[in-house]
């Protein structure tokens, strides 16, 4: 099993704002960086050594990155399956292909759960008209209408809340195959974070308590608000995954909790998640270098929460009028930006976050909201004039 040791080169499938990250971490830690990204100047190769520009299917640009790299990862699981398994012919890739062939299919992903007993929402599979009414006949209203490939962000979704919404339903999300799940009418939503390495040690972070609007992640608090009996079972959950998939690198299991305290699995993400930006500031090791840690064969760093802290995500709504006033957030010192560097804002894009580091959650939250909605009001308070260049050196 190939260790990379610091000096190497660390190659990373996917140029946003995780393989940004990663890469900050991985440099401070030695590493060399070469990212692959259709993008030229993404958020990840204007901090990476060697940027490949290339689609996920491009052959020719994998074997670009292999060629570089000591060790291939992603930060996506949108890149087609043989595409990596080309590049595991040369070069070690973890996760695996085979850890993303199950995870980038939402039914592969079910089926997988389903065999090893973990409990998750009702889901059927169809492929046509027909199979599509006996789908959601069998699940129930409400339900949800999920693609099998390349969501995120709630895109390729529909909720189903009766009859009279399947035909909407369908047209949606076209032709693709697709499945139904249960709508679970959850208490609260929660993530559980660790890391696996290549001998199978697991490290867990503390569970984050995480909530969405128009289904994009908005806030992760930490330590979530569960009983301890959550916890322990939200880790075995976790633990239970990355071992059966046989997962190398950070893992989030993003879960329901049920009115009745159950938990459910929503899905599983192999690789850094963005409910867990807030382990960079607030632990001893962040996930991103945890992750570049297990994939490059390292032993795992402490994933210990030195402060509690609440994320809230920046969306790129937030530049409707122009680049937001940053002074809004600069001026608590118990609050830091975090910004992609992405150079266009759309609606909906995660531009950046806010982490605001409080023993008190209920008003690390409170300024968290407060700072959002300031950046969200053109009027901010101006800050003092900018200059390029400080006059003094
Ligand atoms: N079966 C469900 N019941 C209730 N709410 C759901 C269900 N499925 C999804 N949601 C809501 O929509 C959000 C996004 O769903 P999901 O995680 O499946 O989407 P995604 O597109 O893969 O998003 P991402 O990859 O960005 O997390 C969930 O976090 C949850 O709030
Ligand atoms: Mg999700």
């Amino acid at each position: 099993m190939t260790v990379v040791w610091p000096g190497g080169t660390l190659g990373i499938i996917g140029g946003g704002q995780l393989a940004r990250m990663m890469a900050l971490e991985a440099r401070r830690m030695g590493y060399r960086v070469a990212v692959l990204d259709p993008e030229p100047d993404g958020s990840a190769g204007q901090v990476a050594d060697h940027a490949v520009q290339g689609a996920f299917d491009d052959v020719e640009a994998g074997d670009r990155l292999a060629v570089q790299a000591d060790v291939v990862t992603l930060d996506t699981e949108h890149v087609p399956a043989p595409l990596l398994e080309r590049i595991e012919a040369t070069t070690p890739v973890r996760p695996s292909a085979a850890v993303m062939r199950v995870v980038q299919d939402r039914l592969e992903q079910r089926r997988f759960l389903e065999a090893i007993g973990a409990p998750q929402p009702r889901y059927a599979p169809f492929s046509d008209a027909q199979g599509f009414r006996e789908a959601t006949a069998a699940v129930g209203y409400p339900c949800v209408l999920k693609t099998r490939r390349e969501g995120y962000d709630g895109k390729g979704q529909v909720r189903i809340g009766s009859e009279a919404d399947l035909e909407g339903a369908r047209r949606a999300v076209g032709r693709a195959p697709a499945l139904v799940e249960a709508f679970v009418d959850f208490e609260k939503e929660i993530s559980v974070l660790l890391a696996r390495d290549l001998e199978g040690n697991v490290r867990f972070y503390p569970l984050a308590e995480n909530t969405h609007r128009r289904h994009i992640l908005h806030t992760s608090r930490v330590p979530a608000r569960v009983p301890a009996a959550l916890v322990a079972q939200a880790a075995e959950l976790g633990a239970r995954i990355a071992a059966a998939l046989g997962h190398v690198g950070v893992m989030a299991v993003e879960l329901f909790v049920t009115r009745d305290g159950r938990l459910l699995v929503n899905e599983i993400a192999p690789r850094p998640h963005n409910s867990g930006h807030y382990t960079f500031g607030a632990c001893v090791t962040s996930q991103f270098e945890q992750h570049v840690r297990a994939v490059c064969g390292l032993p795992l760093g402490d994933p210990t929460l030195l402060r509690p802290a609440v994320m809230v995500n920046l969306l790129g709504d937030l530049w409707r009028a122009g680049e937001p006033d940053w002074g809004v957030v600069l001026r608590h010192p118990e609050a830091r930006l975090h910004l992609y560097g992405k150079r266009e804002a759309r609606d909906g894009r995660k531009m950046g976050h806010v982490l605001v580091l409080d023993d008190d959650t209920d008003r690390a939250m409170a300024l968290a909201e407060d700072i959002l909605a300031q950046l969200d009001r053109p009027t901010a308070a101006p800050l003092p004039a900018r200059r390029k260049r400080s006059a003094t050196p």
